[in-house]
């Protein structure tokens, strides 16, 4: 990079922390939807604040998705935090293996020689057995561990971009359709105005379980996510997002 580009970001980091209200803001350069090299560096850069925040005996809870299975290639050792423990933010969503949160966060916990445990639920989970299974002990105990997590790792998709991903039946598809979905996270499903207008039933972290968090961080570029990554920043429980130059540009347009 050059000093002059690293300033140019630096003033559009700052412009966007004030924008969206944030403690911390990181720009990459290129657009992530034209450069699968754009979405490495997204993951980069999230593995790098990481190792600079975390500290000994952590919980750090990741999603799934393409952009965190980035993050996990990007892992390195932390030497600065003894004794942390990566677990999957929720249960299955519908996405396959390689994008699922267990999976990423098994290879995160290798990468940064930490521990790692895993949320075994069917997916989906019918009302009854969600009832039944977060009484089961081996689940509850890591249940409170996600619920009291201290770092969150998470995408934020398009909405039905996500749900067709996750063959989502056409009946919900109908629902986010006619409720005017715009992003996705945690299985969470919102509007413009950043309501959730649906919800994935599973096992683990709910959207109020963020506000306990020290760090949740957001990673996503690409400008066909500009108008997700809008909408979920309307709930405002993320503090750290981490996107590329094009989002940036996208998302300060009309200020
Ligand atoms: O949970 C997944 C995210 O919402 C987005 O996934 O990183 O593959 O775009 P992605």
């Amino acid at each position: 990079l050059m000093m002059s580009e690293i300033s140019e970001f630096r003033v559009l980091e700052s412009q966007i922390k004030d924008k969206l209200q944030l403690d911390h803001v990181i720009v990459v350069p290129g657009n992530t939807d034209e450069q699968q090299s754009v979405k490495k560096a997204l993951g980069k850069a999230c593995a790098q604040f990481l190792s600079k925040i975390i500290t000994s005996d952590q919980t750090i809870a990741v999603t799934g998705g393409t952009s965190m299975a980035e993050v996990a290639e990007e892992m390195n050792p932390l030497p600065e935090a003894m004794n942390c423990t990566f677990v999957p933010a929720r249960g299955g969503l519908g996405e396959q293996v390689e994008n699922q949160a267990n999976t990423i966060c098994a290879q995160m916990a290798k990468k940064a020689n930490g521990n790692y445990r895993m949320l075994y639920v069917p997916d989906p989970l019918s009302e009854d057995t969600y009832h039944t299974i977060i009484e089961e002990p081996a689940i509850k105990e890591i249940l409170e561990l996600i619920h009291d997590a201290n770092i969150i790792l998470h995408g934020i998709g398009d909405a039905l971009t996500m749900a067709k991903r996750r063959k989502t039946s056409q009946d919900i598809l109908d629902h986010l359709t006619k409720s005017q979905a715009v992003s996705e996270a945690f299985g969470y499903y919102l509007d413009h105005e950043g309501n959730v207008v649906y919800k994935v039933r599973t096992a683990g972290m709910q959207l109020e379980d963020l506000e306990h968090a020290d760090y949740v961080i957001a990673v996503a570029g690409g400008t066909s996510k500009v108008e997700a990554i809008k909408s979920y920043f309307e709930q405002g429980k993320s503090n750290v997002l981490i996107t590329d130059e094009a989002v940036a540009n996208e998302l300060l347009k009309g200020t």
